[in-house]
């Protein structure tokens, strides 16, 4: 499959290990999320009392909020198995077969970035999920038949970043959808501790906060500012993380006061200084910036729009007032009212 080593360059190893060593196991130790917390719950006792599989689930939301800690929790609370799999790993309906056929009853078949299986799969899958069976084509032209495959009553977990690239036919057969939206500060505190525990590393509750503040209301991000504050204690200081310690660390790794990245300043410095503030379109930007537009709008652009450095126009993206103030310029752009954009050009 030609295209698996560009997608696993997306998220880098280091990154993958530390999430699986820190991915909580089950329900309970889940942080937030508590209504869609609340809501697995029932739909797991249900599982349980009425002996039936899960409805097929659907979670979506930026990366790094949890999509495959629920979609990994939900097994060990079944005492079921899960198949991994992803999207960009299939070209062609057979690739699915395997996955299909070894799907126990009850057991979990979980597809992260479901947007990006081909339309061919995709159809292939659809009468698994409503009926169960697989249309198999044998023979070509005049001698091709179709035989019907039935299959064991599994559940099909699907994560995207973005369900609105999800075909509707697609998404319709999903009975539950739960979108996962960013975590409060407090909540991103309460993960920096559990996982400072688990790493064996003192951290004191004002270190822990300052770590949550500055990690963009994600999870992952708060495991790596953990992970990076750990490393420097341990080579400069002594091993343990307090707020001057957990400060120093962030200065170093340029990571500043509202918690954004070089990534993220130099994405608002090419549209204040390159476009003039904006409008530009993604495209645009992402040439400018030397990435693929897929890293702006899913991992970039959610948590600026959110902090409303940016707003998104019909003509394109616009930094605000509060973007120039930030990186240190004197607000020279349009003033902007949300979505009207292009009516006052
Ligand atoms: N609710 C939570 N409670 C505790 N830890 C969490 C929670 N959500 C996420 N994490 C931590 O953040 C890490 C990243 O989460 P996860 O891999 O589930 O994100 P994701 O939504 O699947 O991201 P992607 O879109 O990149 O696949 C996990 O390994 C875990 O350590
Ligand atoms: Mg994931």
């Amino acid at each position: 499959m030609a295209r698996q080593p560009l997608v696993q360059a997306e998220v880098p190893d280091d990154d993958k290990n530390r999430d699986a060593a820190l991915r909580p196991r089950f329900l309970r130790e889940v942080i937030g999320q508590q209504s869609v917390k609340q809501r697995l719950e029932i739909l797991l006792r249900a599982s349980k009392k009425l002996k039936e599989p899960m409805s097929h689930m659907l979670f979506d939301g930026p990366p790094g909020l949890g999509k495959t800690t629920f979609a990994t929790v939900l097994p060990n609370e079944l005492g079921t198995t899960i198949q991994m799999t992803s999207g960009p790993a299939f070209t062609k309906p057979a690739d699915m077969l395997p996955f299909l056929t070894n799907a126990t009853d009850g057991s979990i078949l979980f597809i992260d970035e479901i947007h990006r299986l081909p339309r061919v799969v995709e159809e292939f899958i659809y009468p698994a999920m409503e009926d169960f069976r697989v249309d198999i084509i044998l023979g070509e032209g005049m001698n091709a038949r179709t035989i019907s495959m039935p299959l064991k009553r599994f559940t099909l977990i699907g994560a995207t970043t973005r369900s609105g690239m999800l075909s509707s036919p697609m998404r319709d057969r999903f009975k539950i959808h739960e979108h996962l939206d960013y975590y409060a500060v407090a909540e991103l505190a309460q993960i920096v501790t559990i996982n400072a525990r688990k790493l064996n590393t003192v951290v004191t509750a004002d270190a822990a906060l300052e770590i949550a503040n500055r990690s963009r209301g994600t999870p992952r991000i708060a495991n790596s500012r953990l992970w990076w504050a750990r490393s420097f204690s341990a080579s400069e200081r002594d091993g343990s993380i307090d707020l001057a310690t957990a400060q120093a660390a962030l200065k170093m790794s340029e990571v500043d006061l509202l918690g954004l990245d070089k990534q993220d300043r130099r994405y608002l410095e090419t549209i204040i200084n390159v476009f003039d503030g904006g409008p530009a379109g993604v495209e645009a930007l992402a040439a400018t910036m030397n990435l693929p537009s897929d890293t702006l709008s899913d991992e970039v652009e959610p948590y600026l729009l959110r902090e409303q450095m940016i707003v998104r126009t019909p003509r394109g993206r616009m930094a605000t007032r509060k973007a120039y103030q930030h990186i240190g310029k004197p607000w020279t752009g349009k003033e902007q009212d949300p979505g009207q954009g292009a009516l006052f050009e």
